[in-house]
């Protein structure tokens, strides 16, 4: 049945659904680059970009914080978590954690320590988590965890509540440990928490979190990321650090004009804004299409289908997504700030032409 409608399907969305990696880069971020371009300015940060960059990150994180401008998200999350580490120390994350899967083992070379994965149905530590691991304090033969890793958007599209946060950092903090916070989808969290400024602090500094991988990639940049330190003390080897993880652009104007671009005017958080609101878009028109069905609704910006086996080939020719898992024959649909509500109209169209 599937396959006599394969050859009549409507015109594919503009934009697929495959990732907000993507996604191209936002215009006005294109328009700061070439207005960077113009002549010469000093390499490695000493140049207006980076130091317009730098006040809009203490603007964001209070005027204590110290923000550090890096190239891509495994680069931001080592150089945090190096900064962050001491020896024989573990990186304690979920087993969904995209340091412990998708980073390709870079933190624990580069750190030369342990990530400890905890198992997470939902990609979230909850602080009894970490009271469970006192048993390997202060015991020889174990790696003594140093630093608890969360990431804000989840790898699984959830979100932790400032609440949620906050009580992971205070556990966190009483056993001795440092909080990491990875926010390549910071933007996609911060819109669905409240769209202010003030909700991104509530789940960052005033939760009590450490450092902070802030996500410019997926937010629409051509490519740059930033470290920044809420605590400042933690900084003070960054800059070293950072070069000793090829983590330092010699052009970092390049990088900074871009965060310029992203954080004027809250780009940044309308572009999440509109990720995450065509992904629920996406959610409605697609949960009563019989053979269609979620385990929950979306909190940001991918969606989990599950679908008829025989249907997702064809589907995804069309216009592509990736599989997620395929033992239930669950996908993602994932939006990114650039989608609109005709890409997923069509989409739609797609899906319910196919599955009749
Ligand atoms: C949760 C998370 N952290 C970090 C990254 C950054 O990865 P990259 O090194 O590809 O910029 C990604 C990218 O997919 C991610 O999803």
């Amino acid at each position: 049945m599937i396959n006599s409608r394969v050859a009549t399907m409507p015109a594919a969305p503009q934009r697929a659904f495959a990732s907000d990696n993507a996604a191209g880069a936002h215009p006005a971020v294109l328009d700061a680059l070439l207005e960077a371009n113009e002549g010469h300015a000093l390499a490695y940060g000493s140049d207006r970009w980076t130091e317009e960059a730098h006040a809009r990150f203490r603007d964001l994180f209070g005027p204590a914080s110290e923000p550090f401008l890096v190239l891509n998200g495994t680069g931001a999350n080592v150089m945090a978590l190096a900064t962050m580490v001491h020896p024989a120390e573990c990186v304690v994350c979920t087993d969904w954690a995209h340091i412990a899967v998708d980073e390709a083992g870079a933190p624990e070379r580069a750190l030369g320590a342990k990530l400890l994965t905890l198992p997470s149905p939902g990609a979230k530590l909850v602080p009894e988590q970490l009271t469970a691991l006192a048993h390997l304090q202060g015991v020889q033969h174990h790696a003594q965890p140093g630093v608890v890793s969360i990431t804000q958007s989840t790898e699984l599209g959830t979100l932790y509540t400032a609440d949620e946060v906050a009580a992971l950092c205070d556990t966190a903090h009483r056993m001795g440990m440092l909080v990491h916070l990875d926010g390549a989808r910071i933007a996609n969290a911060t819109a669905a928490l409240g769209g202010t400024h003030a909700a991104l602090r509530s789940f960052t500094v005033d939760a009590g979190v450490d450092v902070v991988s802030f996500g410019g990639t997926k937010a629409g940049l051509m490519g740059g990321e930033a470290v920044v330190y809420l605590d400042p003390a933690l900084a003070t080897r960054a800059k070293y650090v950072r070069k000793m993880v090829n983590q330092l652009p010699s052009k970092m104007r390049f990088v900074a004009a871009q965060f310029n671009a992203l954080l004027h005017d809250d780009l940044w958080i309308r572009g999440a804004q509109q990720a995450n609101g065509t992904a629920e878009y996406m959610y409605e028109q697609t949960r009563s299409i019989p053979g269609v069905s979620y385990d929950h609704a979306p909190q940001v910006n991918s969606l989990f289908p599950v679908l008829p086996a025989e249907a997702i080939a064809p589907l995804c020719e069309w216009c592509f997504f990736w599989d997620w898992d395929v033992s239930r024959n669950q996908v993602r649909w994932m939006t990114a700030w650039d989608t609109t509500t005709d890409d997923v109209d069509r989409f739609v169209a797609g899906v319910r032409h196919l599955l009749g």
